[in-house]
């Protein structure tokens, strides 16, 4: 095989991954591919939503006959367990696969082991292949939420470059431009439930559903969730209409309700709430990633983006590492997560 096939096929099984994020909770998002005896892609494949194939299963259907001898390269070990579909392990050794290389390997208990079973049966199993990378891209949230037991929280808002997420009359729409807006409903199918409170369902109706720029609904909608304990979600909210599934919880504090949506599934969950559900989410410590865009405006008042998050003094203050800042359209875009204390 040509020296860097098997490095390349992982990259493109790490892109492939990236296209179903948001689709397949409960399970992984994994891409895969099947590489011949000369180093070409006979298969590739990425996993279907849930009940669907998995990744494997998807390009060695891709591949076929050109399975026999070959490698597969995956983003994560094959699974070993028989869930909604059989498991992948058993399918590379019917296929007669010579050779597994994957990224990251499988840490549940249900579906892990896989390339213990791999290896019984005569296969080459080459584990850690651009692991940091795999762990870092479309496997982060679920690899989060698998290992701590709660879905993974990116907390997203728009912002004057003063920090104001609402004018002093509580008008907030298009605080940043078309670009950043397309960007959130990107971060938006990327996600398996968004998030606010009652309080932004009243100021601001929203309907929180994924929408291509010229307005039309994507093919699929993350679950959308309020957090209204005193049932102040009107029955006309244009959450509540048949676009995309919703869910109104009542009494719920952020750990339980995390909880809740772990129990159904939910893997990632974008916040997109005001300041109050940001502050008690910050005060809990349940923001795994903040994701801020700023517009080149100043409103001088009106409330600022975080509420009060139970910190009165400045060594109270959760730092951050800023991951990333991109300028989008008019607008920048910070990217950051909480500094891990050691
Ligand atoms: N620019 C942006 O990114 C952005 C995004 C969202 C909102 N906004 C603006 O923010 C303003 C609304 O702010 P907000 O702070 O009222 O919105 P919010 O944080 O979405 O909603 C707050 C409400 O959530 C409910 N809630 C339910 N469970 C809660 C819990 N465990 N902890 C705290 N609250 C809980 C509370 O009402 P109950 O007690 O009735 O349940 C609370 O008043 C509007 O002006 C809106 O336009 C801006």
């Amino acid at each position: 095989m040509a020296p860097g096939s098997i490095d390349a096929a992982m990259l493109r099984a790490l892109e492939l991954g990236r296209t179903v994020l948001g689709r397949t909770s409960p399970n992984p998002p994994v891409g895969a591919v099947v590489l011949d005896g000369d180093g070409q892609i006979v298969g590739e494949g990425a996993t279907q939503p849930t009940g669907g194939p998995h990744a494997e299963i998807v390009a060695l259907r891709a591949a076929g006959d050109r399975s026999r001898s070959a490698t597969m390269v995956s983003t994560l070990e094959p699974c070993s367990h028989t869930g909604r579909t059989g498991p992948c392990t058993a399918a590379l050794i019917e296929a007669g696969v010579a050779r597994v290389v994957y990224a990251v390997s499988d840490p549940t208990p249900e579906a892990g082991g896989g390339a213990l079973a791999l290896r019984a049966a005569g296969i080459d199993v080459q584990p850690d292949r651009y692991a940091d990378e795999a762990a870092a891209g479309a496997l982060r949230a679920w690899l989060f939420a698998v290992g701590v037991g709660r879905p993974f929280v990116t907390w997203k808002y728009a912002a004057t470059l003063d920090g104001r997420v609402a004018a002093a009359d509580g008008s907030s729409r298009w605080i940043t431009g078309e670009h950043a807006r397309a960007d959130v409903h990107r971060l938006r199918g990327e996600s398996d439930a968004v998030l606010v409170g009652s309080g932004t369902v009243v100021a601001d109706d929203p309907h929180l559903t994924v929408r291509s720029v010229n307005g039309e609904l994507a093919g699929h909608q993350p679950l959308r969730v309020v957090l209204d304990r005193r049932g102040r979600t009107p029955a006309t909210a244009r959450i509540r209409d048949g676009a995309a599934p919703t869910l109104v919880l009542d009494s719920c504090d952020p750990g339980q309700a995390l909880k809740v949506l772990y129990g159904r599934g939910v893997r990632s969950v974008l916040l997109e709430g005001g300041p109050t559900l940001a502050g008690a989410f910050v005060e809990t410590g349940l923001v795994d990633r903040v994701v801020g865009y700023l517009a080149p405006a100043l409103l001088g008042a009106g409330p600022a983006a975080l509420g009060s998050a139970g910190m009165t003094t400045i060594t109270d203050a959760l730092l951050l590492h800023v991951e990333d800042v991109a300028r989008v359209g008019a607008d920048v875009r910070i990217t950051a997560v909480p500094r891990r204390k050691d």
